[in-house]
């Protein structure tokens, strides 16, 4: 039997120097920096999953769109190594963002909305149609290919949504608040998704982000707790991540009921006591 926890890691896929953002005067991140580097075990193929979790309001959708090219930083930068070649600036397109809300284009089916995302990486109508199609089977949702999104469950829509991402960039998926709003049977099933999607190729990387501790910790090789530092009873502005677990070395990567471990139960009281309100 290989060591399942055995493990090194490889090149730099994405990396944040330095970012800090500021909006209408008030600063919202600084200094973050952050690397994620291709977590690489003998003879298994799969990607990896970073949860970030921080509470409301703390800055997890800003940070989002600046890793996904979307927004600017205030000062700093983004790169991503989207062919494993060499890290390039990050731009708009290069990595997938599910939103919280799943936008999809409500005048359009499921499987328009999915063909209209595989046509901007400049493939053939024919070809985005097949590549749509293969992605709704993957999901099971092919028998809702030509419903609007008005007619899908919450669950559908947001495999929809994660289907149309992938579509349209390579291997990495940025997930805000994923768990938002879904029923605890439902929180598994997304975590079994996810855990499906980053390990259908080496370099998929998903990066998601809530406020829900238990289930980031549950999906999540290696966690991010984002927060704000204190001076004495004052807050600092500015949140930063402050601190980053490894639980591929501690044991604690995914696998089935492993929430109801001392192992992760102790982890959770420890995050929850450590950060306490300051996060
Ligand atoms: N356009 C904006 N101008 C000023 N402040 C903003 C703007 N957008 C968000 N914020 C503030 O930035 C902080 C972080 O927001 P957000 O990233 O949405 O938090 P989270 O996703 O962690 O709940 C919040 O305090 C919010 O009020
Ligand atoms: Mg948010």
């Amino acid at each position: 039997m290989p060591d399942p926890h055995e493990h090194h890691l490889g090149e730099i896929l994405l990396r944040a120097d330095n970012v800090s953002q500021a909006l209408s005067g008030t600063q919202i991140l600084r200094d973050i920096s952050v690397e994620v580097k291709n977590i690489i075990r003998p003879n298994v193929q799969q990607g990896q999953v970073i949860g970030i979790f921080g509470r409301s309001g703390v800055g997890k959708t800003r940070l989002f769109r600046i890793l996904a090219g979307l927004d600017k930083p205030t000062t700093g930068s983004v790169f991503i190594n989207p062919d494993n070649t060499h890290p390039i600036p990050v731009k708009r397109g290069l990595v997938g963002l599910v939103a919280q809300h799943y936008p999809l284009f409500i005048h359009r089916t499921l499987l328009g909305n999915l063909v209209k995302a595989a046509l901007r990486t400049g493939c053939s109508k024919k070809e985005a149609t097949e590549r749509s199609m293969e992605m709704l089977e993957n999901f099971q949702l092919s028998n809702r290919a030509n419903l609007y999104p008005g007619q899908l469950s919450g669950g559908q829509k947001q495999r929809g949504a994660i289907a149309q991402q992938l579509l349209c960039s390579k291997h990495f998926l940025l997930m805000d608040e994923p768990f938002s709003g879904l029923d605890p049977p439902m929180v598994n099933e997304v975590i079994e998704y996810i855990k499906r999607v980053s390990d259908t190729h080496e370099l998929n990387t998903i990066i998601l982000a809530s406020h829900y501790l238990e289930p980031v910790v549950e999906v999540a090789d290696t966690l991010w707790l984002m927060g704000k530092d204190k001076e004495g009873d004052t807050e600092i502005p500015g949140a930063r991540i402050k601190e980053i677990y490894d639980l591929v070395d501690m044991e604690l990567a995914w696998r089935p009921n492993i929430a109801f471990t001392q192992k992760f139960i102790d982890l959770i009281r420890e995050i929850r006591e450590k950060f306490g309100t300051v996060m």
